[in-house]
């Protein structure tokens, strides 16, 4: 009976992910051929370990611009301890994983898993491949390497059901963050807003001074989702945000019509082209100056560093988007160990790696997440970086819906397309309507 209810979960997971994949066409191909030129890359750069001691495939939505840095630092530390390990950098293009999330679960169910894959902690890793019991328990893994008190306890359990813990986290990242170009807010005399009532004074100002206020780029849905989670925090505070998944706040509750005003009032305010281009193509718009701000996780400061060499608080600045300076949405990568895989042994040893304070701080600085280690170096990031670290520490943490860990796979996948149309149609009273319909499948 219980196998039965899991594969039907399973199932269900399996069938969103791909609507949710078929929805975006456009991207999907982009994401083959940009797949296809990875593999080349791969074949000449990746793979380097001569086989011998095994392969080892790493599965994530890691490709391109201001995403692979880290991963490739990850991978080459690994092969400097491991030289005869082949490793195979499995990556599918897409923000969020928007393609790639599909891609998994084609394999999974096709019993073909990748030797590790990127998943976020909290509901994408727990109702999904956990519940459909496609995981191995890491349990022992912690204990021999000595890892339980090496991450904050709210990581581990975001990775843990039951009981038993079921990946390593990488990193952490901030999702509610506003990058700004600094001598656009100089020249016009702009501070940074801290409450959504200021935000909006400064949306304004920057549109009289002729610049877009807000780069968007929602060509992928989830960055508007984002901004609306956000607006949801600001509007409902952390305790109550929380409380919405776990259907003790309803969405019908007159925050959130007042968030999604919030949210219809901002769209007023961002670049027209913002259906045809990428999270990395709006921040593109902030670096060079031709928008103000952009609302985004801070794998766009690793975008603003490493790709367009951009320095921190020279040209670019940062502040917490209005209305949650005290909280920290919480993003947090990891990876664990499928069941069925070749060579388990090995993809503990790069778990372990992974879960290293060198492996944390190879990969993170470059990422522009923090380290989820609480041992690691803090002199190997810059200003972000520290400045990061300490509201981490000091902040309400939340969960990001957006990026897999507030609510099932199924549910956001709905939210996506219902945010997709608000944007077009900005409805609100149909787009309550449609997420409190929605909110049915928590
Ligand atoms: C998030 C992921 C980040 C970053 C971002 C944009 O879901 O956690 O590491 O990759 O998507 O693709």
């Amino acid at each position: 009976m219980l196998k039965r209810s899991l594969s039907l979960l399973f199932m269900m997971v399996v069938i969103s992910l791909l609507v949710a994949c078929g929805s975006d066409s456009e991207s999907s191909n982009d994401a083959a051929d940009e797949n296809a030129s990875n593999e080349e890359t791969d074949n000449n750069s990746e793979s380097t370990g001569s086989g011998e001691g095994g392969t080892l495939e790493i599965f994530s939505w890691w490709t391109g611009a201001g995403e692979e840095d880290g991963l490739l630092a990850l991978i080459d530390l690994f092969e400097s301890k491991y030289p005869d390990v082949a490793v195979e950098n499995a990556a599918v293009a897409g923000g969020a994983g928007t393609n790639a999330k599909a891609v998994l679960a084609a394999r999974m169910q096709g019993n073909d898993p990748p030797s590790t894959f990127q998943v976020h902690g909290g509901a994408e890793l727990n109702e999904s491949w956990v519940a459909a019991d496609m995981m191995e328990p890491l349990n022992d893994f912690y204990e021999e390497y000595e890892l339980m008190d090496k991450f904050p306890e709210e990581l581990i359990d975001l990775v843990s059901k039951d009981g038993n813990i079921y990946s390593v986290p990488v990193n952490i990242h901030r999702g509610n963050v506003i990058f700004y170009n600094k001598a656009v807010f100089e020249d016009n005399g702009i501070s940074e807003p801290t409450t959504l009532d200021e935000f909006m004074d400064v949306l304004q100002q920057l549109q009289d001074a002729g610049v877009t206020p807000l780069a968007m780029g929602d060509k992928e849905a989830w960055t508007a989702t984002q901004i609306f989670e956000n607006l949801l925090l600001a509007t409902l505070g952390p305790d109550d945000y929380r409380n919405l998944w776990t259907g003790d706040v309803a969405f019908d509750d007159d925050r959130i019509v007042e968030a999604a005003e919030y949210f219809k009032t901002i769209l007023g305010y961002v670049n027209e082209d913002h259906a045809s281009r990428n999270w990395q193509d709006a921040a593109q718009l902030v670096g060079e100056g031709e928008a103000g701000m952009t609302n985004m996780g801070d794998w766009a400061k690793g975008y603003f560093s490493n790709d367009l060499e951009l320095e921190t608080n020279v040209d670019f600045g940062y502040f917490a988007f209005p209305g949650t300076t005290e909280d920290f949405m919480v993003i947090t990568d990891t990876f664990g160990l499928p069941k069925g895989v070749e060579d388990p042994e090995l993809v503990k040893e790069f778990l372990n790696v992974l879960a290293s304070a060198e492996g944390q701080d190879a990969f993170n600085p470059l990422k522009g997440s923090i380290p989820a280690r609480v041992d690691a170096d803090p002199s190997k990031y810059d200003e972000y970086g520290t400045d990061t670290m300490e509201d981490f520490q000091n902040s309400n943490l939340t969960p990001s819906l957006a990026h897999g860990s507030a609510a099932s796979e199924g549910f956001l996948t709905k939210v996506n397309q219902e945010v997709n149309i608000f944007v077009t149609q900005q409805n609100v009273e149909q787009f309550i309507e449609k997420l409190v319909q929605a909110a049915g499948d928590l």
